[in-house]
């Protein structure tokens, strides 16, 4: 078992999706563990990117497991046609979401493991009930919307709280960063516990993408000896 490194596709070729997959995947145990595709609506964020058609090209084009992050309103309506359509991890916001309970069962229902994610300024404290019936919690450390944000180190206190709890058998959550994770700020990430680190720019920008998920794994594995991965 190992940390998953999950490249988020905001910062590659949207023209090339297919080759920029192709570019993370690795060889087998190297590669990128999730691709990370952000869905953004222009009403939950102020921008706008891809949907369902999109993914579901996607899903066609990689063997990749798809980890879909909308960034969208009414995710009740609309999520359950990324799960219905193949992507392995649905991840929908708290702050938008109406009924997150019932949600996460029509997620895990399609086939999908159900995400939740809170925004930077969003405590944990009010959705832990929540959070038991999701497998994924993604913590956002950069305002959701654009890819290229520096890092907000004081979510790492919410990474913590999650972690003691996964720990302690409280909830059983994977772990999830997104936002400004690079060479400068994963190992903080990686102490306070994440399991899963989204990278966009640091991967894509990088002129090796596949060689930049290799160093982001490994600067994790050194700042971590001894813990179990439970991925
Ligand atoms: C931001 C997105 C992130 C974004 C991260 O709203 O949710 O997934 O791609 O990009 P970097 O790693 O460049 O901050
Ligand atoms: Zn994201």
């Amino acid at each position: 078992m190992r940390p998953l490194i999950a490249p988020s596709l905001l910062s590659a070729d949207f023209a090339r999706l297919g080759d920029e997959a192709a570019a993370v995947a690795g060889a087998p145990g190297e590669g990128a563990d999730w691709l990370h595709v952000d869905v953004m609506d222009a009403h939950f964020v102020p921008n706008l990117t891809l949907g369902l058609p999109v993914v579901e090209a996607l899903l066609k084009a990689t063997a990749i497991p798809l980890d879909c992050h909308l960034m969208i309103d009414d995710p009740d309506r609309w999520a359950i046609g990324y799960a219905e359509a193949g992507a392995y991890n649905v991840t929908v916001h708290v702050e938008a979401a109406r009924d997150p309970v019932a949600l996460a069962a029509d997620l895990r229902a399609a086939g999908a493991r159900a995400g939740l994610s809170v925004k930077p300024g969003t405590p944990l404290e009010p959705h832990l009930e929540t959070l038991r019936h999701y497998d994924t919690l993604l913590v956002m450390s950069v305002e959701p919307g654009f890819g290229g944000q520096s890092f907000i180190p004081d979510v790492l206190e919410k990474v913590r709280t999650a972690r003691r709890l996964v720990d302690t058998g409280h909830l059983t959550v994977l772990v999830e960063i997104d936002g400004g994770i690079n060479a400068e700020t994963i190992e903080a990430a990686a102490e306070a516990g994440v399991d899963c680190f989204v990278a966009g720019s640091a991967v894509y920008g990088a002129d090796d993408p596949g060689r930049a998920v290799r160093a982001l794994r490994d600067q994790v594995r050194a700042v971590t000896p001894g813990r179990a991965w439970s991925a």
